[in-house]
């Protein structure tokens, strides 16, 4: 039995959200630190890279200084250092990876390069000892929509992904069309809860009969000729709407987007006999996805267990790249510091 536990310090620069975190054994959270840049974006109605990357360039630092003080660690007391170095914005990754190598140079511990995507499903496993396999796990972000096979930490099997835009992007596109702040996601979500989600029938996209991808494109192109009239040329309705029009809109494209994930996660479920489902990213924030998808994990027969990240880490964190990278510490995975940057995963 190991006596010492496992302590790595984790960074997160993958978007707009500087992140450092020390998570001992992959589970026991000693500190997790975030530097929202959402007040930066704001103004834009989205991430701006080059601002995004020189926030975390000013932010780095006093994270991981942070972060360390919250975990009361020094140097010594830090096994490894990982780092998520793909995917996202290369030049708001490349500052973790920069001062993760770093790190690794100065204080002579390991470097552990992690996956952004499979980081996210790390939060929904981080309090689960026993999985019960075989598992899907869903990931909803604003950059992806994934669904796994999951049969270990280090080894998410990609089953279908978005052909276009990801839902977390399709909540932010519609709050912008629905003149919502920024981020969209949230705002969808509070505008919802005053609204009537069978007011308006929008596209569900399931494609092929087969399919596990997801097409997101649709229907925020369905609420952009609702609030714009179909060729575009009528007046944009949305200023003129009542704010129950409004919320009537935002609780019926939201229940949209959950149903086609919903029933596409039960498409995967079934495919592969999963007894676990996994749900993690940004959008698994959202109250009434997790409420439907544990509906559908209950009506299973047998019923299947639904693994759900807390909604802390579900947007993005270092909490989950610290704890995925103690199973590739145990798996003797290590990175080099020719480490770089990959816009895509
Ligand atoms: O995982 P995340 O922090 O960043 C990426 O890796 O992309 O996800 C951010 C996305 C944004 O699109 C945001 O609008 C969405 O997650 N989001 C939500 C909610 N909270 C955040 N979407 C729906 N409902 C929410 N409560
Ligand atoms: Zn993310």
């Amino acid at each position: 039995m190991q006596d010492k536990s496992i302590n790595i310090l984790g960074i997160e620069t993958s978007c707009d959200e500087t992140a450092a975190s020390v998570v001992a054994d992959g589970q026991i959270v000693k500190s997790s630190v975030i530097a929202s840049q959402t007040k930066l974006h704001e103004k834009y109605g989205g991430v701006v890279p080059e601002i995004a990357s020189r926030a975390h360039i000013e932010k780095i630092h006093p994270v991981i200084a942070e972060a360390m003080e919250q975990a009361k660690m020094g140097k010594d007391d830090i096994d490894a250092i990982a780092v998520a170095n793909q995917p996202g914005l290369t030049i708001a990754l490349v500052v973790g990876v920069t001062a993760a190598k770093t790190l690794s140079f100065a204080w002579d511990k390991p470097l552990i390069a992690i996956n952004h995507l499979h980081a996210h499903l790390q939060s929904a496993m981080l309090s689960e000892d026993k999985l019960q396999l075989p598992a899907v796990a869903l990931i909803v972000s604003g950059g992806h929509t994934c669904l796994y096979d999951y049969h270990s930490p280090l080894e998410p099997k990609l089953l279908g992904h978005t052909i276009d835009d990801a839902a977390g992007e399709a909540f932010d596109k519609v709050a912008t069309i629905l003149k919502l702040p920024y981020p969209g996601g949230p705002s969808i979500e509070k505008t919802a809860e005053k609204g009537n989600p069978d007011a308006i029938k929008f596209p569900r996209s399931m494609l092929s009969r087969d399919s596990l991808d997801f097409s997101f494109s649709g229907i925020k192109t369905a609420v952009l000729y609702y609030c714009h009239g179909q060729d575009m040329k009528g007046q944009n309705k949305v200023d003129s709407m009542s704010a129950q029009q409004i919320a009537d809109i935002a609780a019926s494209f939201q229940a949209a987007v959950i149903d086609v994930l919903v029933k596409k996660t039960k498409r995967a479920a079934e495919k592969i006999g999963a007894k676990t489902v996994l749900l993690g990213g940004g959008v698994a924030a959202n109250n009434k996805l997790r409420t439907a998808l544990q509906k559908m994990c209950h009506n299973t027969v047998p019923p299947t267990k639904l693994l759900v990240a807390p909604k802390q880490y579900c947007t993005d964190n270092a909490v989950m790249v610290a704890s995925l990278a103690y199973y590739k510490f145990k798996a003797g995975i290590f990175a080099d510091l020719t480490l770089e940057p990959k816009a895509s995963g």
